[in-house]
């Protein structure tokens, strides 16, 4: 694993003192805010409504991952099934949501979680235009993820996940879902992974994303293209122009939280943007994740942990 700013960051993130104090003050000193819509529902709601005004969409996604019980894998299927509800209820637009299959019980075992995300997809087939994404999780999880999201979609229509382009594996497993017309949301990937399985130097990875997004764009099923950077997506719009694939065929998808001037102005210029609204008690590794992304966040955590 190459060493740099998002495995030292990663690493931190494990560290039982760093977690506790981040834990303790994060969302209190709003340091958490910036990504993290909030704790409840509500805030989520909320946030959602105030994008609806500028036009933009929403991926909800209820914060915890790993669950180590079948009674907390049962209780985040449950959630969920209350988030897909509560959103049909709201003045907001068809629900769509982003689902990790380790909240839904995965470490106990894939039948379990294919289980409880059949309840998950049952309650979103309820209700019109809703959409169930798989969130893609550490390559540990690949191919169990691929496995369940292939099965359910045999059933289900409004079900897709995530590729990410970091992993050497991606541009087969675009292939197969491409054929099998899964919907893919395309990411560069944010786990710490080791250089078997994943090209450690970000060049490689953009460049990845790049010949990926033209692939799926092309050939996908509703693709969202699922970035921040500005070359990406000033290649997406020169490709699809130049490609002749109309506007309401793929999505742009931006985290909450990150470059708001893209996303308004992607809006502004007639692409659907939907942004990836995060919310929930259980934010840390989320939260790590993100400021993982950026080595200046290193400073800033490291500030505040001393503060
Ligand atoms: P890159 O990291 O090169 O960033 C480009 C620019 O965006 C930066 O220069 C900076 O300006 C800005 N930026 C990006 N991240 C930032 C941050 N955290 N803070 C401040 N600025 C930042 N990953 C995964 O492994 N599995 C998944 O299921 C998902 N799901 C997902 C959904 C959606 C909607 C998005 C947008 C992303 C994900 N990801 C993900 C995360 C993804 O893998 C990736 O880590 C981030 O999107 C950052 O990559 P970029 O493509 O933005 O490029």
């Amino acid at each position: 694993m190459a060493l740099n700013g998002r495995t030292v960051m990663l690493a931190l993130a494990e560290n039982e003192s760093v977690k506790r104090t981040l834990v303790q003050n994060g969302m209190s000193k709003g340091m958490v805010q910036r990504f993290v819509a909030g704790e409840n529902l509500e805030d989520a709601l909320a946030a959602a409504q105030r994008l609806k005004a500028q036009n933009i969409g929403t991926a909800l996604d209820l914060l915890g991952e790993n669950v180590a019980t079948e009674a907390e894998a049962a209780a985040s299927t449950e959630a969920y099934i209350g988030v897909l509800t509560a959103v049909a209820e709201a003045d907001l637009p068809p629900p769509y949501i982003s689902i990790k299959l380790t909240a839904l019980g995965l470490d106990l075992g894939d039948a379990l979680a294919a289980a409880n995300l059949r309840r998950v997809l049952t309650a979103a087939q309820a209700i019109p235009g809703a959409f169930v994404r798989v969130d893609m999780e550490g390559s540990a999880y690949t191919q169990r993820t691929l496995d369940i999201v292939r099965v359910a979609h045999t059933e289900f229509a409004h079900v897709g996940t995530v590729l990410q382009s970091y992993l050497r594996r991606t541009d087969d497993d675009l292939a197969l879902l491409n054929a099998e017309k899964i919907s893919v949301r395309l990411v560069k990937g944010a786990y710490a992974e080791p250089a078997e399985v994943a090209y450690p130097d970000k060049a490689d990875v953009d460049a990845a994303y790049i010949w990926q997004m033209r692939a799926l764009l092309k050939h996908g099923h509703h693709p969202a293209i699922a970035s921040q950077d500005e070359s990406i997506l000033r290649e997406a719009k020169r490709y699809v122009r130049e490609q002749r694939i109309p506007n309401d065929c793929f999505e742009f998808q931006m985290l909450l939280g990150v470059r708001r001037d893209l996303q308004e102005s992607l809006a502004a210029e007639g692409y659907f943007v939907r942004a990836y609204v995060p919310f929930g008690v259980s934010w840390y590794p989320y939260f790590m994740r993100r400021l993982a992304e950026r080595p200046a966040n290193i400073g800033f955590i490291l500030k505040n942990l001393v503060k």
